[in-house]
């Protein structure tokens, strides 16, 4: 309780309709002569590269591309991304594309200014970042990871199968986050779904965790809001711009509720079992998310019944445990009507799950979770996110 806390944030954020528009300015007022551009076939594919690199064109601006993204990518990944920044001369990093995208441009950066692998710089064991990471605008054409103002990237280790996180510092941070609604407004529905959900669970395991601070408390609850009243939207309706800018600012004010910190049991076990099975982060994330709240809720009942009501749940006449217990209803609802496929569906069986509960366990993000973990505890969440599939 009021222990000593801090919160920091290195990035301008700049957000609505044509926000992309200014990028060849905003590159150039950063002093970036040479970017070089990172993304994914993805994107080059429908057209988001072109359309976003549109004015470093017409700015006449020089640029490299690295267009290889993998999504959830791997350390090898990086190190050759961050080779072709030293080997062409490049000044600063222009991150388009959803979560991998930037958490590569941003891991592209660590490792160009401060050398060696990304493997280095694992939760800032054994080598913590020095250097901030050069000029660096992210450019997101999903909502829901927010790497665009986040202190941290998320990295594939395919020999251990784990993923890991680096960061927890500024010097990780975009100089500039371009949010760009537009750039949204053709990602299909069930990507809509999957990564508007991964928002929602940075919302409410930061707002629950042991790290939370007034704050990113504040941020979350808003972007809980915006999920319940948007995300339904913007995934039957994929060019409703209201809704596609609610929820990339869903995505910016979950990824805001971070701070230097992690989040809790859901993206312990999303991320591990991650680098178990290459599945996409926000599904696996949000088939997790109801039985890991269910789990916790009874730790932190107050801020659980401010879940329910923040997703639209009427708590009025009812005991806090009650309330408590609608935002785990809330988020099981959303997850079936968003057609989230199931632990089944991503390639998962039961047999694993003494294996996922124990790489879970492992995770540093079990430790800020609002209720005590062991791994038996783990098992019994995912016996109980199994069960929910066969449903
Ligand atoms: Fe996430």
């Amino acid at each position: 309780m009021a222990n000593v806390r801090s919160f920091e944030i290195p990035t301008v954020m700049k957000h609505g309709v044509g926000a992309v528009n200014t990028l060849a300015d905003d590159a150039r007022a950063m002093g970036m002569r040479r970017p070089l551009l990172v993304t994914d076939p993805g994107c080059v594919r429908v057209g988001l590269l072109e359309r976003a690199a549109k004015p470093l064109r017409e700015a006449d601006m020089d640029y490299v591309v690295f267009d290889r993204v993998a999504p959830n990518p791997p350390i090898a990944l990086i190190d050759e991304a961050a080779a072709l920044y030293v080997s062409e001369k490049c000044d600063g990093v222009i991150g388009i594309g959803g979560g991998s995208s930037m958490d590569t441009a941003k891991s592209v950066g660590v490792v160009a200014q401060n050398g060696g692998s990304i493997l280095n710089y694992e939760w800032a064991d054994p080598q913590p970042i020095q250097k901030r990471i050069p000029p660096t605008i992210c450019v997101p054409t999903t909502a829901g990871t927010g790497s665009e103002v986040t202190l941290w990237a998320v990295i594939t280790d395919p020999k251990r199968k784990i993923k890991f996180n680096v960061g927890g510092t500024s010097r990780i941070g975009a100089w500039m986050a371009l949010i760009d609604p537009e750039l949204a407004l053709d990602l299909p529905a069930p990507f809509t779904a999957g990564t508007g959900m991964d928002a929602l669970a940075h919302a409410i395991e930061c707002y629950t965790c042991a790290y939370a601070q007034p704050l990113p408390d504040a941020t979350a609850l808003l972007a809980m809001e915006y999920v319940g009243q948007y995300l339904r939207v913007a995934y039957a309706q994929g060019h409703n711009i209201e809704a596609r800018y609610k929820m990339a600012m869903a995505a910016m004010l979950g990824a805001l509720s971070y701070g230097t910190e992690s989040a809790g049991a859901a993206h312990a076990m999303s991320q591990s079992a991650g680098g178990v099975h290459d599945v996409p982060h926000g599904a696996l994330t949000a088939r997790v998310l109801g039985p890991v709240m269910e789990y916790n809720y009874m730790g932190e009942p107050q801020k659980f019944a401010r879940i329910a009501q923040a997703l639209g749940k009427d708590t009025r006449g009812l005991s806090v445990f009650d309330a408590a217990e609608m935002a785990v209803e809330a988020v099981y609802e959303l997850t079936e009507d968003l057609a989230i496929p199931t632990l089944q569906d991503l390639g998962f069986e039961e047999s694993e799950i003494p294996t996922l509960a124990k790489i879970a366990f492992d995770d540093p993000q079990t430790i800020g979770n609002p209720r005590d973990l062991t791994v038996r505890a783990y098992e019994a969440i995912y016996e109980r996110t199994f069960e929910m599939g066969k449903k």
